[in-house]
């Protein structure tokens, strides 16, 4: 591959952007889409034909594997936009590295860590106005590879798609959750593929999920695979516990995903020298601590909601309230997080990424 990508990247703009039709104050997560989406394809042993082009409609044809086999990774990230109009990302190099791990699990081929960066930079570029300024407002970021190859035979497609969308949002979650703890169904297995960010992880809650909702509660707190016993992940999002001062937060494992919202909480209570345990922890001692008082808080932590309160756990049919403490741990990692991100605050650990508009 030649090492000069901005000539190989193709680029067709929208004749007329669609960015004043939008209300951007009725955003509902995730169903509106930018002007422009990128494209690129891996044919014949190489990824080929970077394209960036007005958001559509893809056609394809029904026999493709990811609509048989699930072989699909994605990654979601942020753009924010500062008081001057300046554009940022948070940490996108863990995206790429994680999108790529993802993609080796599922026998996916390595997308190229410059086409990736170039691909963000020129649609961020390209989609400005789509950013809003202010807390809250957001650009979601939807990187995914999925196996294109027209065959139904069970085994590695050896074509693949990678595509980013760009959709406009404001907060995930409404308000403060209530979840309940998985006694029979899990997210993921050992030696499985939960530390992915596989599409099918996702389709896999669903059910469950629903199940959980018909019984008032809205996330499901997902324990490990073998004996319900250790809390794993909550939801789509990573999970925190407080018991009195200190957080903890289950380590990651083949099980766990490695999420950069998860990491960065850590790192930030490592540097307010908040006592922060990476340890697994059980639900009986969960109980324990709500039953005499030291538990805190619960809270889950994840790109698209940043910080998610958890207002009630339930467990063995009873439910446990929290009340949100004075100084609550939830409160302040979402304030720190987000002032960073949207270059409110000192950035002391070099998470910013700045979208440079003079690149291009
Ligand atoms: C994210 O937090 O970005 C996720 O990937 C969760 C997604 C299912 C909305």
């Amino acid at each position: 591959m030649s090492t000069d990508i901005s000539t190989q990247f193709v680029i067709e703009k929208v004749k007329k952007s669609r960015v004043s039709t939008v209300d951007f104050e009725t955003l509902t997560f995730g169903t509106v889409f930018t002007d422009h989406m990128f494209e690129c394809d891996y044919i014949d042993g190489e990824w080929k034909n970077p394209t960036i082009r007005p958001y559509q409609p893809i056609m394809v044809e029904p026999s493709l594997k990811v609509f048989h086999y699930g072989q699909a990774v994605f990654e979601g990230m942020k753009a924010y936009k500062d008081d001057e109009g300046q554009v940022w990302m948070f940490r996108p190099d863990q995206n790429q590295v994680r999108i790529n791990k993802s993609a080796k699990r599922l026998a996916i081929p390595e997308f190229p860590k410059e086409w990736f960066f170039e691909a963000l930079n020129r649609l961020l570029v390209l989609d400005k106005e789509w950013i809003k300024k202010g807390d809250g407002n957001v650009v979601y970021i939807r990187p995914f590879i999925f196996a294109t190859q027209p065959e139904i035979l069970a085994s590695p497609s050896n074509q693949y798609k990678f595509m980013v969308i760009l959709s406009p949002v404001k907060s995930y979650f409404r308000s403060d959750v209530s979840v309940v703890i998985a006694e029979h169904y899990s997210r993921a297995a050992d030696g499985g593929v939960g530390a992915a960010k596989a599409a099918g992880n996702y389709a896999g809650q669903f059910y469950p999920t629903n199940l959980a909702k018909e019984k008032g509660y809205q996330q499901v707190i997902w324990t490990d695979d073998t004996t319900h016993q250790y809390l794993e992940e909550a939801g789509t999002m990573n999970v925190f516990f407080r018991i009195n001062d200190t957080l903890i937060t289950a380590p990651t494992s083949d099980r766990i995903l490695d999420g950069v919202t998860r990491k960065s909480v850590i790192a930030v209570a490592e540097h307010e020298n908040i006592p922060v345990e990476v340890r697994r922890i059980t639900v009986k001692e969960l109980v324990a601590a709500a039953k005499d008082g030291s538990l805190k808080e619960i809270f889950g932590a994840g790109t698209a909601v940043v910080i998610s309160p958890v207002k009630s756990f339930s467990y063995d049919g009873i439910d446990y309230p929290l009340e949100k403490p004075k100084d609550s741990y939830a409160t302040f990692f979402k304030k720190r997080i987000t002032d960073i991100q949207y270059n409110r605050e000192e950035d002391p650990f070099g998470w910013r990424y700045k979208v440079n508009a003079d690149n291009y």
